[in-house]
């Protein structure tokens, strides 16, 4: 079963994706017709999340092909289109891949193309609910409490990520579904606030207990023993298991190491890149100045001088060591435990 709303959906002539930089104050959805509209939306983070972008980037091509022969493209107008669409942001493969699988079928026309983007829906839908119980299976037997748990979480891994449940989100839902869950820890994950904005307001939607705290509070709140474990997603995942993720994941997989809690990442096979050895040859998307100096209320933060001074890596990159459960839709992996790579991985 999906959730509603529904991040990203196909209206038959339109692509209709929830506009996730205007909430939680504003619920409003945008309909979009061209490639272009579709490729800022993606950078805008409009629709965002791994799973979610690549969803939007198999519909994408579908917009491409039907825009294509609206306004007559060349072949080549079509494959820059389907370029475009493709770099739209770097560091999550679904985008990437989930376009090349789309794009494969344009020979075969505008229907097989929505059919692979169909295809790209319900794959993620059941990888989320694989996921859910998987990961809530592993954790209940690692924590092994007999109280519910409580789980921090960083950015936002839920239904608006993703076609289903949610990748981290998922399993958190899932120890709720089964009433094995006290509350979330809900980084508000800075710049743009995904936890504050996204993920609290899909878990105060089903009335799930939640507190948000600052990023910089994440550390003491593992090694203070407010948390039985750390459940992130992922944007790409290589071959000897080092994780890209929202950046201030790596800083919760060393309190975790440090506080020897389990830190897992849930993510469907579909993150993963075998293509790369290791997580150093990961492109992190740098983003605009701009997000980090200024408050998302409008308000400058930083002194004049600093205008034009600010880091902002969107991701960082926590070894495959600090992983001790990377879960997938094939079961979970412990990848701390050098269980690498395994048959799982092909
Ligand atoms: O920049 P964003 O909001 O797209 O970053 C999203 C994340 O980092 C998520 O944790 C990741 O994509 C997994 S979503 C299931």
């Amino acid at each position: 079963m999906s959730h509603e709303p529904r991040a990203v959906s196909w209206t038959g002539t339109a692509l209709s994706l929830l506009d996730q930089t205007a909430l939680p104050r504003t619920v409003r959805r945008l309909d979009v017709r061209d490639v272009d509209t579709l490729v800022d939306a993606i950078v805008r983070l409009a629709v965002r999340g791994a799973p979610a972008i690549g969803v939007a980037g198999a519909y994408g091509v579908a917009l491409a092909v039907a825009q294509a022969r609206r306004e007559n493209w060349t072949d080549r107008e079509l494959a820059d289109a389907v370029a475009r669409l493709r770099a739209a942001r770097p560091t999550a493969v679904n985008l990437a891949v989930c376009v090349d699988r789309a794009a494969a079928r344009i020979p075969e026309g505008l229907d097989a193309v929505l059919a692979e983007a169909d295809a790209v829906v319900r794959q993620d839908l059941a990888a989320n609910r694989a996921m859910a119980e998987a990961g809530a299976d592993w954790l209940l037997k690692r924590v092994d409490a007999d109280r519910p748990l409580r789980i921090l979480t960083h950015c936002n891994t839920g239904a608006l990520a993703t076609a289903g449940v949610g990748t981290a989100l998922g399993v958190i839902r899932e120890l709720h579904a089964r009433g094995l869950l006290e509350t979330v820890y809900v980084d508000e994950t800075r710049p743009l606030l995904q936890g504050a904005r996204l993920t609290a307001w899909e878990l105060a939607q089903e009335g799930i207990p939640h507190r948000v705290q600052v990023d910089a509070a994440a550390a003491a709140t593992v090694v203070g023993g407010l948390v039985d474990a750390a459940i992130v997603g992922a944007d790409r995942i290589t071959r000897n298991g080092d994780t890209a993720n929202k950046t201030g994941t790596l800083g919760i997989a060393l309190a975790c190491a440090h506080a020897g809690l389990p830190f897992m990442v849930a993510a469907p096979t579909s993150t993963l890149d075998l293509a790369t050895a290791k997580g150093a040859s990961i492109r992190i998307e740098q983003r605009g100045e701009e997000e980090v100096l200024n408050l998302t209320a409008g308000a400058v933060t930083a002194p004049d001088g600093t205008r034009t001074r600010a880091h902002n890596p969107a991701f960082d990159v926590t070894p495959g060591t600090l992983v001790t459960a990377l879960v997938t839709e094939r079961g979970v992996l412990e990848v701390a435990a050098g269980e690498l790579p395994g048959d799982h991985w092909n």
